[in-house]
């Protein structure tokens, strides 16, 4: 069943009345530029077909009361306020907690209570931004639900508030994807001016995820020890953000920095390069291009920025040596430490993927891997009933 019908059918249960307004919003994939955002730099995501629906009805309250009803129909119900104390058992309600209060703060008094039944289809764990598309979903819920208008781009740096709220100091990519995506596109964000650049997918390629379902868990101190690793770097070569580095200003300060701290500077510094090579390259539809970048954003990552797992390094060794020398690219997308491998490739190479991965994954994993593929989406969408 479709995730927005679900949602439907389960307000409907739960509330025992009709829900009247529906919002949806996507997860993503990344298809290169990783960990770039929060130093400023370029990424190149496209939302997924799997997202997350809430249903949803005006309560007469001052609350919201909500379902989530993959979480084994967890309930949570807290007051509309600009202060909200975190829920310290249920961790999917803290994002709406905070988005509530960010959207409390700036629009006082304009917000009233919601019933709200939560379903989703994007799996857990696997790189591929829930809880973005939890956020964004909410966000343009309440904002569709009283008329605040808050503009897309706006909604996404709310989201990116709240997990910092929850403990988690990310970048704007996944909220900006999952509230602004185009079908058929993926998009550039450039993550300090935050201006959107719509660059079509090359026809004749198709998006595979193939997750290692090895569970990435984000909310942790990897991620933020990356971040602190760029700004130290950034510190050093005296810019704001590691955008505004080169590797010759990288190299000239080599000395002052710790074996770490460069090597992390270098894959930020290189990546961003890779992600506007990688548009030129798709604009040409150049896949043997495509192919060598996401490649060796692959081993920066592995190498430098020290985010990847045998498993799935494992993965996309697979998947290169089934396509062939710049038949096809593969690379791993996401945070890291698990998750998710992202493939572009030709029609008639999929089947190929699909077989090599049975045959050898389980061997290096003890576990299968899971596959889809997927079109560019739109992102965040509302209705009414
Ligand atoms: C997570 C974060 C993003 C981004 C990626 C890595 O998905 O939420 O902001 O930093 O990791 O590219």
């Amino acid at each position: 069943m479709d995730v927005r019908e679900k949602s439907a059918r389960a307000f409907e249960e739960k509330f025992g009345k009709k829900p009247t307004m529906q919002a949806y919003a996507p997860g993503r994939v990344n298809i290169i530029g990783e960990h770039t955002d929060y130093n400023g730099g370029f990424v190149l995501p496209c939302a997924i077909k799997y997202g997350t629906s809430m249903s949803a009805a005006k309560n007469g309250t001052g609350k919201f009361r909500i379902l989530a009803c993959d979480i084994n129909n967890d309930y949570d119900e807290f007051e509309i306020s600009e202060n909200i104390e975190k829920n310290p058992d249920k961790l999917w309600v803290n994002y709406l907690r905070g988005m509530t209060q960010f959207i409390e703060r700036k629009f006082k008094g304009k917000v009233e209570g919601l019933d709200v039944a939560i379903t989703g289809d994007i799996p857990l764990g696997a790189g591929l931004s829930s809880s973005a598309s939890l956020e964004v979903t909410f966000g343009h819920l309440v904002s569709s639900a009283f008329g605040l208008g808050i503009p897309l781009q706006e909604i996404a740096l709310m989201g990116q508030a709240s997990e910092a709220y929850i403990g988690m100091k990310c970048g704007i990519m996944d909220q900006t994807i999952s509230a602004c995506g185009t079908a058929g596109h993926a998009l550039c964000i450039d993550c300090e001016s935050l201006k959107l650049t719509q660059v079509p997918l090359p026809e004749g390629l198709v998006v595979m995820v193939i997750n290692s379902n090895v569970k990435h868990q984000l909310v942790g101190s990897e991620y933020n020890d990356r971040r602190e690793s760029c700004e130290k770097a950034a510190k050093i070569l005296n810019v704001k953000l590691l955008r505004h580095a080169t590797m010759d200003m990288l190299k000239e300060h080599q000395s002052e920095l710790d074996d770490v701290s460069f090597r992390r500077a270098r894959h930020v510094i290189t990546e961003d390069q890779r992600v506007l090579d990688a548009i030129d390259a798709m604009k040409s539809g150049d896949l043997k291009t495509i192919s060598k970048l996401m490649y060796a954003s692959h081993c920066s990552m592995r190498d430098d920025f020290e985010i990847t797992i045998p498993e799935i390094d494992g993965l996309v060794e697979i998947i290169r040596e089934a396509l062939g020398e710049g038949r096809g690219a593969v690379r791993m997308t996401g945070g890291g430490f698990g998750g998710s491998v992202v493939a572009l490739v030709r029609p008639c190479d999929v089947e190929k993927v699909k077989q090599a991965v049975s045959a050898k994954y389980p061997a290096i994993a003890g576990r299968d891997a899971t596959i889809f593929e997927t079109p560019a989406c739109d992102g965040a969408q509302f209705k009414t009933f």
